[in-house]
């Protein structure tokens, strides 16, 4: 990896608990984002966590990799469009859900939840440099975010196996998606609906393929803490949320490794996600690996593979939903265009 955006937790507001929201995160927290929806996070532990993100930034500089920052925002302000209001944004601290690289393309994908409406606004700065350096810069159409673009029979039923997001208009997180060279991955989860991956199958065109995958999840948004491609030909898979497309990897000769459960505590809290976090690693080539320094086993795993840990601690980091694949977006790797599949 040549180059890198990292994003920052400053000026972090929770959001609002609307129903995209809800129908992302456990029950056992909605009472947190009922009591704090539309303040800022916790200032302790958004100051513990930016320590972190900036010992991080340290540690790739220090492993070669150039590292840029999205512009410090206040979320904190209301959002109003004709189409919706909520009462603060969220953050831009996971650049991974919003910016997608492929090739020397840069794509502001048009994400679901209406607290990250005006999230681009914090990478505006740098996408302006990486247009001025040679990049196609691309934004989807955005959503409206009205009200038809959520299903509000989601929550009479305890899980039916729906999506909070219709296919009122085209919608997707990059964070759903994860690619190997010509081939692109994606879920189809409660943040992205197949008119978005629709839209990027025609904008992306014959040279990359799309395949869309599926697994046992409830709460199925962002797929980088359930399969993780480590590698050309490796992938690490959650077995708490199998993989229903398994064999095509399997024929493709893919060597597919079950994860180790992860030994973090509760504390600090997690307000966002899983703790399945342990596998949202950062590959920096395919021999070394960021991964978290209180997760022994995940570690003893990679180098079981050969490959080289470089452990980084992110448990305040990891409060506000995001791991190393979260809170980053690889912008330039060495290496050519290939064809796994
Ligand atoms: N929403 C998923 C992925 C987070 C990166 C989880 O909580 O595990």
């Amino acid at each position: 990896m040549q180059e890198v955006i990292v994003g920052r937790v400053e000026g972090a507001t929770v959001p609002k608990l609307t129903i995209e929201v809800q129908a992302c995160i456990e029950k056992e927290l909605w009472p947190f984002y009922r009591q704090f929806g539309g303040k800022p996070y916790q200032p302790d532990i958004l100051q513990k966590a930016a320590a972190e993100i900036e010992e991080l930034c340290r540690i790739l500089e220090g492993e070669g990799v150039t590292v840029c920052r999205p512009d410090v925002v206040d979320f904190s302000k209301d959002y109003k469009t004709p189409d919706f209001e909520v009462p603060s944004g969220m953050y831009a601290a996971m650049p991974r859900d919003i910016l997608m690289v492929v090739g020397n393309e840069i794509i502001e994908t048009p994400m679901a939840w209406r607290s990250r409406f005006f999230e681009y606004t914090a990478y505006r700065s740098l996408l302006k440099e990486y247009f001025k350096r040679g990049a196609k810069w691309t934004t989807p159409p955005k959503p409206q975010m009205g009200e038809q673009l959520y299903d509000n029979s989601f929550f009479k039923e305890e899980y039916n196996g729906k999506y909070i997001t219709t296919e009122f208009e085209p919608c997707f997180d990059a964070a759903d998606f994860m690619r190997a060279g010509k081939d692109l991955f994606v879920q189809r989860s409660h943040v992205t609906n197949m008119f978005g991956i629709q839209w990027m199958k025609r904008h992306l065109g014959d040279k990359y393929n799309i395949h869309v995958l599926s697994f046992d999840d409830k709460r199925p948004m962002h797929i980088d803490a359930t399969f993780t491609m480590i590698g050309p030909g490796l992938i690490i898979a959650n077995p708490d949320k199998p993989c229903h497309q398994l064999s095509m990897f399997e024929k493709a000769g893919w060597k597919i490794v079950e994860v180790p459960r992860s030994v973090v505590s509760d504390q600090p809290p997690w307000w966002m996600s899983s703790k399945w976090l342990s596998m949202n690693v950062l590959m920096l080539d395919p021999k070394r690996v960021l991964v978290s320094s209180i997760e022994i086993p995940t570690q003893k795993m990679f180098e079981k593979l050969g490959i080289e840990c470089i452990k980084v601690d992110m448990s305040y980091a990891n409060a506000l939903g995001g791991g190393f694949h979260c809170y980053t977006t690889d912008v330039r790797r060495r290496g050519t265009l290939e064809s796994y599949f």
